[in-house]
């Protein structure tokens, strides 16, 4: 169900975190599937509900730097990059304290925390009311398309508590840092690019996956049912085509991430309309170039997952 973000919902979206059950709740880049990240059952089910594998580990979400200092081992470029960019969709991914209270299942058992604050005045309002760290992965089933809108979180989840936050600006996941070393790791691009990062701290080694790193970036991922095709420039008959920048296509089934090719305005629209071209009737979607620089890093890696192999 979807409620409205009034006081009500609110003080009922509380009441249903303190005793361990999940909520959908938007944030600036797409709506998450929220629990009490120091209770291990609300967590579980968070798994459990999604299908998600257990040693994905989750971003833990806080409303202030303070809230994570009992949590992390904070460091310098931490509080240059928090400075600079929290709120906002930017994850760290910071050395773990043994002394933590956050569920070992959140962080799949490792070493380490991912932790973010949102940009966004229903998850900030929920954050500090709750006073507790709100772990929350994308409010999508594993592998499929993030959601950006209430009624893509209900399309998954149709029981779910949700609140209404309305379309995601950014739209895309936030970008993933790993300042576990004294290198820093780009680890997922996302909503702030490399470029922005770098002006900060300087900088990041190259983007790795590594499955002790970001364990969910290797499957196929943020994938529609419909098979996805990438850098066409001509669609065949039986293909959608979601196109970027001006267009001479005029078949049937088209839209257009930004018509001027304004990168976060696609940002903004890729995953929505992955879902809307994926319930016509063709044989595939076929994606326009996308430049590769500032968010297109970012555009181009959800892509690339959506056209990736699908386990049979
Ligand atoms: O924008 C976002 O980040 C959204 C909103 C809801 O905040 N959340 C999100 O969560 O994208 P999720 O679960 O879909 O993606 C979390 C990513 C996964 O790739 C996971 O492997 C990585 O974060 N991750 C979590 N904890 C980690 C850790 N300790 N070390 C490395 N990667 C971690
Ligand atoms: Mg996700």
């Amino acid at each position: 169900m979807i409620y409205a973000p009034t006081p009500n919902s609110i003080k009922d979206a509380l009441h249903l975190l303190h005793r361990g059950d999940l909520i959908g709740l938007p944030t600036e880049t797409v709506y998450g599937l929220a629990a009490d990240a120091t209770q291990d059952l609300a967590v579980a089910k968070i798994f459990e509900k999604k299908r998600r594998p257990t040693f994905n580990p989750l971003i833990i979400h806080g409303s202030s730097p303070a809230s994570f200092k009992e949590h992390v081992f904070w460091n310098e470029r931490a509080e240059r990059l928090a400075k600079a960019f929290w709120p906002g969709p930017l994850t760290l991914v910071l050395p773990r304290r043994k002394s933590s209270s956050i569920s070992l299942l959140a962080s799949a058992g490792l070493d380490s925390l991912a932790i973010r604050i949102p940009n966004h005045p229903i998850a900030l309002d929920i954050l500090d009311k709750f006073a507790k760290p709100l772990a929350a992965p994308s409010a999508n089933l594993s592998g499929r398309i993030s959601p950006t809108t209430a009624s893509h979180v209900e399309e998954d989840f149709p029981d779910l508590f949700i609140l209404d936050g309305e379309s995601t600006p950014i739209g895309i996941e936030s970008t993933i840092v790993d300042l576990t070393s004294t290198s820093s790791h780009l680890l997922r691009p996302g909503g702030i690019s490399r470029e922005e990062i770098e002006s900060i701290i300087g900088p990041l080694e190259a983007l790795s996956y590594s499955l002790v790193k970001a364990p969910g970036m290797l499957e196929s991922h943020y994938a529609p049912h419909l098979p996805v095709r990438l850098n066409v420039l001509e669609p065949s008959v039986n293909e959608a085509f979601l196109a970027f920048g001006p267009t001479s296509y005029e078949g049937k089934h088209l839209l257009n991430l930004s018509p001027t090719r304004d990168l976060k305005e696609a940002a903004a629209n890729l995953f929505k309309m992955l879902r809307l071209l994926d319930l016509q009737h063709v044989k595939g979607i076929a994606v326009a170039p996308i430049p590769f620089d500032g968010l297109g890093v970012a555009l181009n890696d959800r892509l690339q997952r959506a056209a990736a192999p699908r386990a049979p």
